[in-house]
This record gives C-alpha cells, structure tokens and sequence, in this order.
C-alpha cells in the first residue's frame, strides 16, 4: 500500500513516515523544506534501514502533482504540509491563506483526477472557539478563530468535508491534534523549529541546553489552580500512531471524520517546567511575564472517540515526552544544521 504524505520532512511529518516505513507501507513524500532540512529526511531514511521516494517541490504545483500521481499507485494521502506559526500568521496572513488553502485545494483536484478516494488532514485543536467548556468533544463549537493559522485549518475541514460529500467514495479522516511534543526515542529526529521558538518546549528545551538565558512564561494570574495556563501536551509517537490507526479507518469508512488526538489530561505551565526538571535533571530559569495575547486559560481535549471508533490512545506519560525531547535536544544543541 502507497501513501503520498505532503509535509513529510517537517516534525510530525517525519515521525510519521519514519513509522509508515516500520509498517511497511511504501512511502512517497514531498516537501519544499520551508520549515524543515534536507538532513532530517536522510536520518528517517537510516533509522528505518529503508528508502522512499522523496519529491522536493511544492503542494501547489499542479504539474508536479499530476507527475507524483501518474508515476506512484497513491491509496492513500497524508497533508501535513502547511505554514504553522500563529504570531506570523497574523503579520502574513495572505501567504498562509495562499498557502495552507491552495496547497489542500491542489491535492483534492489531483485525487480527484486521478482516483485518489482517502486523505488524513492534518487539523488542530485551534480550529475550536473559545468559549466552549472543558474538555474539548468533536461537537465543541469551531470558528471563532484567534489568528488566520486557526482560519486555515477551520477552512480546509469545510473544503474536505463539501469534497467527500460530493464524492461518496472518499475517506476524509480530520485529525486535530492537541498540543505534541518529544521526539523519536533514537534522539535522531526531533522538532527543529527556526528562529526564537513559539512553542513551550522547544522554549523549555533551548532554555536548558543554553541557548536561551530565560523562559519568558506568559503569564501567572490565570484562573487555574497555578494561575498557568493547561494545555494537552502529547508525544509525537502517539500522533504518528494515530495516523496508522487513521490509514485502517478509511479502508472501511467513506465521509468526512473529525478526531481528537489528545491524551484528555491537562498540564500547567509550572507542571511542565518541573516535570522537564524532573525527567531532565537540568534546572530551568524561567521569569513571568505578561500574558500572551490570544492565549485561553485551560484547553484539553476529550479523546474517547479517537479510542471508540480508531482503536487508538495515547500511551506516553508527560516525563517520556521531556525526557525523548532532552535527548534530541542534547545531541543536536542547534537542530539539524
Ligand atoms: P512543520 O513546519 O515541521 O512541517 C510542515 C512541513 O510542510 C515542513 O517540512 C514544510 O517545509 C512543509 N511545507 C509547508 N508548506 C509546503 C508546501 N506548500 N509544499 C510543500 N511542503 C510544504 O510542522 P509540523 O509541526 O510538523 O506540523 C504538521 C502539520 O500539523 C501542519 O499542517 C500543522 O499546521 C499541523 N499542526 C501542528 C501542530 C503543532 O503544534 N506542531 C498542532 C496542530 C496542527
Ligand atoms: C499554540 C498555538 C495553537 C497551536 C498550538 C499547538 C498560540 C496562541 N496558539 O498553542 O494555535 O495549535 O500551539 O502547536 O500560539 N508559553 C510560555 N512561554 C513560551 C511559550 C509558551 O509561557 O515561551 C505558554 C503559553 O502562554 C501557553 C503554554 O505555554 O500558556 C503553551 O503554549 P504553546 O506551546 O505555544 O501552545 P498553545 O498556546 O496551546
């Protein structure tokens, strides 16, 4: 079975296809490395002891698309690729539009020129509005968006969804994920993200190898039991697994599909420094700031329809995911490069 993963060198990306090669399945990817390294995809490629077939270039191009189609037996696509950061989405929010949307657009085009009936669409817990009560249900109100990123997810459901209405044969699997972190056991792969990072743990991780003095920690006056916010932090194995489990729902299901892969336990911000404190032995400085615009108090995900209708949970405790990030972040203190 062939499965054509967009996106496939970026973090989840590769953890994904890293796992897709230990399945057996065979794998065609593509990615224009605007976010991620040539050197991550020869690190998959050692630590499966398997090759694949890798495109550079870009979603949107039609033409590369229709070259990937006709030369590959496609059953099934995975669309990770997409501009991600929620602050530049709101300093550039036509190109993740242009991007995120016309990407997604191209791929429903080309499945449907060339017969391709499945797609997993890499989704997020930001597509929920802020208002909703905790824990977040697939039926949770969406919309509402905080920043055009959100937007783009939210949309690109809608276009998948009116796609596999008018076409009662696809399989359209909606994966939001909560909030990922870790890294692959071997210390190999790992979150890489460029500049100074968005993301509390790749934050956390930097602050502890010494690239950053400081954790700024937005905000402590939160009405949660630390006054930190509470996120649902998951291992980014666990998401790769979902993907697997996602892969064998669309053999038997035809419509459109949202999940939750979440763990269904919230974590404060303090709870995380302590617990990468703990898992690490490294001692993280950290100063509290002013809250960060945008930002909600408590977000966790109810993920029981995930394990009803998928088969599919999330294993690994909140110290496996600081210790797996620690050790990428020990062996490559600055990434990929
Ligand atoms: P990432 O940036 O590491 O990976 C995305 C990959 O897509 C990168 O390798 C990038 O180079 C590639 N890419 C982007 N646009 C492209 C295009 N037009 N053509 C070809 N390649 C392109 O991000 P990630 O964390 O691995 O996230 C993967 C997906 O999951 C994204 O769609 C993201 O929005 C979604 N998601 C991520 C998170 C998270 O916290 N990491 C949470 C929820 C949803
Ligand atoms: C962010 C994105 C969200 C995306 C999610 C998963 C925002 C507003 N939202 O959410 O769209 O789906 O990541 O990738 O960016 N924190 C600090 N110091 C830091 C970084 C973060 O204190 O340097 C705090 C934040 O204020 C928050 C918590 O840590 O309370 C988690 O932040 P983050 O890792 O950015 O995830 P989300 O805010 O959940």
């Amino acid at each position: 079975m062939s499965i054509f993963v967009t996106g496939g060198a970026g973090y989840i990306g590769s953890h994904t296809v890293l796992e897709l090669l230990r399945e057996r399945y065979n794998v065609v990817v593509i990615d224009n490395f605007v976010n991620s390294s040539r050197a991550c995809v020869e690190r998959v490629k050692n630590l499966a002891g398997r090759d694949f077939t890798f495109y550079e270039g870009d979603v949107r191009d039609k033409a590369l698309l229709a070259k990937i189609f006709t030369t590959h037996n496609i059953d099934c696509v995975i669309h990770f690729a997409g501009l991600k950061a929620v602050g530049e989405s709101i300093s550039i929010p036509l190109s993740y539009y242009d991007n995120n949307l016309n990407s997604t657009l191209a791929l429903c085009q080309a499945m449907n020129k060339y017969g391709v009936k499945r797609i997993i669409f890499s989704s997020s817990a930001t597509v929920y509005s802020g208002d909703n009560e905790m824990p977040l249900r697939e039926t949770s109100k969406t919309g509402d968006c905080s920043c055009p990123y959100g937007w783009t997810k939210y949309m690109c459901e809608q276009i998948l969804r009116d796609a596999s209405f008018a076409n009662k044969d696809w399989s359209v699997v909606l994966l939001r994920y909560f909030n990922p972190l870790g890294a692959d056991k071997s210390g190999d792969i790992g979150e890489d993200p460029s500049g100074i990072p968005n993301n509390l743990v790749p934050y956390i991780a930097q602050a502890a190898i010494g690239r950053r003095e400081f954790l700024p920690l937005y905000g402590g006056d939160y009405p949660t039991p630390d006054g930190t916010c509470i996120r649902d932090y998951i291992h980014v194995a666990d998401l790769a697994s979902g993907h697997m489990a996602a892969i064998r729902y669309c053999e038997s299901h035809t419509g459109a599909k949202e999940f939750n892969l979440g763990t269904g336990k919230g974590t404060s911000v303090l709870e995380m420094i302590s617990s990468f404190e703990n898992a690490t032995g490294v001692k993280i400085n950290y100063k509290i700031m002013d809250r960060r615009p945008g930002d909600l108090p408590v977000s966790y995900a109810d993920p029981s329809l995930a394990k009803k209708e998928l088969g599919w949970s999330a294993q690994k405790s909140i110290i496996n995911m600081c210790a797996d990030t620690w050790r990428w972040q020990k062996q490559n203190p600055h990434g990929f490069n």
